[in-house]
């Protein structure tokens, strides 16, 4: 039996959510823009779709977009709010240094067309200082966007006062809520954002479908040019399936999040004290609290975390790592060095991110498993450099 700890990366599509897709699919395969019933019966999938998306964040249905995934949709919102704004002059950007690439790479891409952006830093609790972001502010500044919660630390940022702060200087503020949605209750109001990103694959939705949540009175340039769908924000035919079935897995978690969140929370718990007590040279990366209930994030001294995560896979247990090899050299995360964690022990980095299927076994696997394989991957290394 293999073990899977690996739920912020992605999770297996809920049973009911597979099978709403293939129906939908089967049967709803009319285009939603069309007037005859077979377009209605695609509009009526999404309507309901929508309803149930925008439950799960508190908001509005007519302030959902559906999107290509999160990353499409931090991209929507950072660019469209860069585009709106430019005419105003306001030509400043926040971010901070944690973000998931999909807004770090987008913050980048304008910073070389000509936007100034300030990347905030983190310290070693991998939560960011609503202090050191009010000080980045700018008269001209367009947008902050910062990350709900962080998907490597699973750390929760403050949202509601860097939003309050934000809106007092008249940015926008966006946050990337996929490593949120479905693990936390999201009120979108109570959070005071202008824009909220969320993906159906994180909580057991289908892959490659997402949404922006903008609200409503806030200008954004349209992201996709073309037809009028999702009100001319995001043109071409819509992906009916894939919507309905993240209707269907917004409804779910929303109902399940309510056990599921506390149970998951003591698993981990209880993971990542006995992996800290079973490892010797074992530390947790991040603070504790506030944290998402399934991740814990931890760095083991003398060794390459590619190595443990594969020693691990062989084991049948799948975690991620934080590094990653590329071009022969261990890249260490830039979430782990932007925390300012010392460089061996951003190279010795597991994930381990919790989801439904798993059990009080999976745990007690994990803690029997881990200490021989650490031993056995420390004496290679120095076996190796005799
Ligand atoms: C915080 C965060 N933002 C954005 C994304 C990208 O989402 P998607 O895979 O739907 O493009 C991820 C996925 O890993 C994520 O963890």
């Amino acid at each position: 039996m293999r073990i899977y700890l690996d739920y912020n990366a992605t999770t297996p599509p809920a049973p009911e959510v597979v099978e709403l897709v293939a129906r939908v699919t089967r049967d709803v395969w009319g285009n939603a823009s069309s007037i005859h019933h077979f377009g209605q019966q695609a509009k009526a999938a999404m309507d309901d779709a929508r309803g149930q998306v925008a439950e799960l964040v508190g908001a509005e249905p007519s302030e959902m977009v559906f999107t290509g995934g999160g990353t499409e949709s931090d991209n929507a919102a950072i660019r469209g709010a860069a585009e709106a704004l430019e005419p105003a002059g306001r030509r400043h950007l926040v971010t901070t240094a944690i973000e998931h690439e999909a807004v770090l790479n987008t913050m980048k891409a304008l910073a070389r067309r000509g936007w100034r952006v300030t990347f905030v830093p983190v310290d070693a609790t991998g939560i960011v200082s609503v202090d050191a972001v009010t000080e980045a502010l700018a008269d001209d500044t367009a947008l902050v966007s910062v990350m709900h919660a962080n998907n490597e630390l699973g750390t929760v940022q403050p949202i509601e006062a860097i939003a309050q702060a934000a809106r007092a200087r008249g940015a926008l503020v966006h946050t990337d809520a996929v490593q949120t949605a479905g693990k936390l209750p999201i009120d979108v109001r109570r959070l005071g954002v202008d824009l909220l990103s969320i993906s159906a694959h994180k909580f057991y939705g289908p892959k490659g479908v997402g949404a922006l949540w903008i609200r409503r009175g806030v200008r954004l340039a349209p992201f996709v040019t073309g037809g009028r769908q999702e009100r001319g924000r995001r043109a071409g035919t819509e992906n009916v399936a894939g919507i309905a079935g993240m209707g269907a897995a917004a409804a779910r978690a929303r109902q399940k999040m309510a056990s599921e969140g506390p149970r998951q929370a003591a698993l981990r718990d209880r993971l990542e004290r006995g992996v800290l007590a079973a490892v010797p040279g074992s530390e947790r990366n991040g603070a504790a609290e506030p944290r998402v209930p399934n991740t814990a994030n931890i760095s083991v001294e003398r060794i390459e975390s590619e190595s443990l995560l594969i020693g691990l896979d062989l084991e049948g247990i799948a975690v991620s790592s934080g590094s990653a090899c590329s071009s022969g050299t261990l890249e260490p995360s830039h979430v782990l060095k932007a925390m300012g964690l010392p460089h061996a022990r951003t190279l010795g980095s597991i994930r381990f991110s919790l989801g439904e299927a798993n059990t009080d076994a999976d745990v007690d696997r994990v803690i029997a498993v881990l200490p021989g394989l650490v031993e056995k991957l420390r004496n290679l290394t120095v076996t190796m450099k005799r």
